[in-house]
């Protein structure tokens, strides 16, 4: 689609009322004829726009494609997302997102797309990634941190998609560490952060992020571990996706000024109250077995969790699943 339709849905999103034709053709310097041509290439990508003679352009409704344009024209940010690179089916936003960065990408890029077919999940699990539904992107990002500290961004990346959830739907997620999205108890969300760097210092880091958005119950494989869920399942109604993913990189790159500016107390303070776990007494299980015990008391900056047993003893644990009891 071509840059100026971009901008015509910029204007529809910042006016309630219709947009003159005259009006239109002033803001995108282009002639009237063309605004109608632009106007046309949207209706033919599912858009509907009403026109009336003596009024101008209405938008009426959006299709739930994802749509780049669409994306960036609701952006307000200024690192997350300058640069978005949309690809249609890929094998996985990670491996793009990665060679992009190794090429040099600007941070803030960010790789989206509608399917993967090799959708990369944690400890070399697969992540089912189907067309037309769900929410793939991978987000690079350049900060002056030491490599111990790069998980500070997956819990960065967490808090972002718990806002967008509340955002764009009337529900509340829980976070479970280490870095999973929950609704109702089963999993909603995923992320997958990756990094190239050196004994002193990060080149980059990608971050990952699945979320389940309007898949249907059909959709998820049989062999899950976890239960599982989606937005569309747990509110009943479909979610927008090009809307939930420009939220998603707005909360990103909001939080990210805040952690490049303050650190990362502010991530921690707003993981730990939506933990579920916070404050409560847990049980760590490794391959199934029960191996420690105690009550959860935070994270650490390197992202392991602490734990104080009935001894008093604090525990760092850095991995297994928490079950609260
Ligand atoms: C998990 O196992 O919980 C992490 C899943 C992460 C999935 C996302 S989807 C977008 C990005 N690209 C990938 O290949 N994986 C992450």
């Amino acid at each position: 689609m071509h840059q100026k339709a971009g901008t015509i849905l910029r204007l529809f999103r910042t006016e309630a009322d219709y947009i003159s034709g005259e009006r239109l053709s002033r803001e995108l310097g282009v002639s009237r004829t063309a605004v109608w041509k632009h106007v046309s290439a949207l209706r033919k990508v599912g858009y509907r726009i009403e026109a009336v003679p003596s009024r101008g352009y209405r938008l009426v409704s959006s299709p739930d494609i994802i749509d780049p344009h669409e994306v960036r024209a609701q952006l307000d940010s200024a690192r997350v997302g300058q640069r978005l690179e949309y690809i249609k089916e890929t094998a996985s936003t990670n491996a793009d997102a990665f060679r992009l960065a190794e090429n040099g990408a600007v941070e803030g890029t960010v790789v989206l797309a509608d399917s993967q077919s090799g959708g990369k999940g944690r400890r070399g699990r697969v992540w089912a990634s189907p067309a037309g539904v769900n929410l793939y992107c991978s987000v690079v990002l350049r900060p002056s941190i030491m490599p111990h500290e790069a998980p500070q961004l997956t819990f960065l990346s967490a808090v972002a998609a718990a806002r967008a959830i509340e955002q764009t739907t009337k529900l509340t997620p829980e976070i479970k560490w280490p870095n999973d999205l929950l609704v109702s108890g089963k999993k909603v969300a995923g992320l997958l952060n990756e990094m190239s760097a050196e004994t002193d210092g990060i080149n980059f880091v990608i971050l990952g992020i699945g979320i389940n958005l309007n898949m249907t119950l059909d959709q998820f494989p049989d062999d899950l571990r976890h239960p599982a869920t989606s937005l569309l399942l747990e509110s009943g109604g479909p979610v927008d996706r090009s809307r939930f993913i420009s939220t998603l990189l707005n909360e990103l790159d909001r939080l990210y000024a805040d952690f490049l500016a303050r650190g990362f107390g502010p991530v921690r303070e707003e993981w730990q109250r939506r933990c579920t776990a916070s404050g409560r007494k847990v049980v760590v299980s490794d391959s199934g077995t029960d191996c420690t015990g105690g009550r959860f008391i935070g994270i650490d900056s390197d992202g392991a969790m602490l734990l104080r047993s009935d001894d008093d003893i604090l525990h760092r644990i850095t991995c297994g699943d928490v079950r609260v009891i």
